[in-house]
């Protein structure tokens, strides 16, 4: 790859719709950085080129954001990992140095505790219910188990059980996951007596998509927290609001972990102003999604 600017930018798949480059390219622009933040949509078959290249003292990418479904598989190519992500098994960020050595970081669980503390939502005693156990789940849960503000319980369901086993058996050798239990139904959940619901799943993604929650099982002391963020409200979100719960959607997510990712390749914290105006560009890019 050829480019007379630092690169730097998200590999994963599908990528079309990432809102990313907005927000980092908008604090390039900020700090007047000569540098870009690109889409590197790669297939399978290709990313072990890709990290190949990245050795090459020519190459101009200096960091980069992974995404579905990679953010497991990239590990194997990190020369040096956090402790974060030995716990967590997942890198969404990556920082290359001048020798070229590759650094795999973990922003997305500090970024959804971030989120969780914008909404001033404490998880201390809490009864949070969990749908999913992909990529992100993994994150979630793990920040929710290592935070010293535990919840009282977790429940997690996903449709196929078995990768919400492998989760858990995975993430359990490295922290204590033993008040996490798996539900083989999501009416297992309690969603009636938990203080927090959280969609992991990309059901919601599409607008005919039926929520996998029963709408008579939110309540008004409920926070429905959706990842996705487009559509900014979920069915699910709506069913929230319907009956009193508080509805938060993902943008925040996406906007803590991407300030952070970054922190780490700036090597700098960023000011306040700049990150008011990530967060800016990342809402008014939705709007005209
Ligand atoms: P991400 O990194 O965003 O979590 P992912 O790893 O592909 O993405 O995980 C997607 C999650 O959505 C999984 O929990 C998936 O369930 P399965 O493990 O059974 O595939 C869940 N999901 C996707 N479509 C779903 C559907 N129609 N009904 C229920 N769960 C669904």
């Amino acid at each position: 790859m050829k480019s007379e600017k630092a690169l730097y930018g998200i590999i994963g798949n599908p990528l079309k719709h990432s809102l990313s480059p907005v927000m980092h390219n908008t604090a390039f622009k900020e700090l007047e950085v000569d540098a870009e933040y690109r889409l590197f949509p790669l297939d399978e078959d290709e990313l072990k080129g890709f990290f190949d290249e990245l050795k090459s003292p020519d190459s101009p990418i200096f960091g980069f954001n992974v995404t579905v479904p990679y953010k497991e598989k990239v590990i194997q190519y990190m020369d040096h990992v956090t402790p974060l992500v030995e716990k967590l098994g997942a890198v969404n960020t990556v920082v290359i140095d001048k020798d070229r050595k590759l650094t795999g970081h973990n922003t997305d669980a500090p970024g959804f505790l971030a989120q969780l503390s914008e909404i001033k939502f404490t998880t201390n005693g809490k009864r949070v219910a969990i749908l999913g156990a992909g990529g992100s789940a993994r994150a979630i849960v793990g920040a929710l188990c290592m935070i010293s503000d535990r919840p009282d319980s977790i429940k997690i369901y996903n449709r196929t059980e078995s990768r919400l086993d492998a989760l858990l058996k995975d993430l359990g050798e490295r922290i204590d996951v033993s008040f996490v239990e798996p539900v083989s139904y999501v009416d297992d959940l309690n969603v009636e007596l938990a203080d927090l619901l959280i969609n992991t799943t990309s059901v919601g993604l599409k607008e005919d998509d039926i929520p996998l929650v029963d709408p008579d099982m939110l309540h008004s002391n409920l926070t429905v927290y959706d990842l996705i963020y487009n559509p900014r409200e979920t069915e699910l979100l709506k069913d929230a609001k319907r009956c009193g719960a508080k509805a938060v959607n993902g943008l925040g997510m996406l906007f803590y972990q991407g300030v952070l990712a970054f922190q780490h390749w700036a090597n700098v914290q960023l000011d306040e102003e700049i990150k008011i105006k990530m967060r800016v560009a990342l809402e008014e890019a939705l709007r005209y999604e």
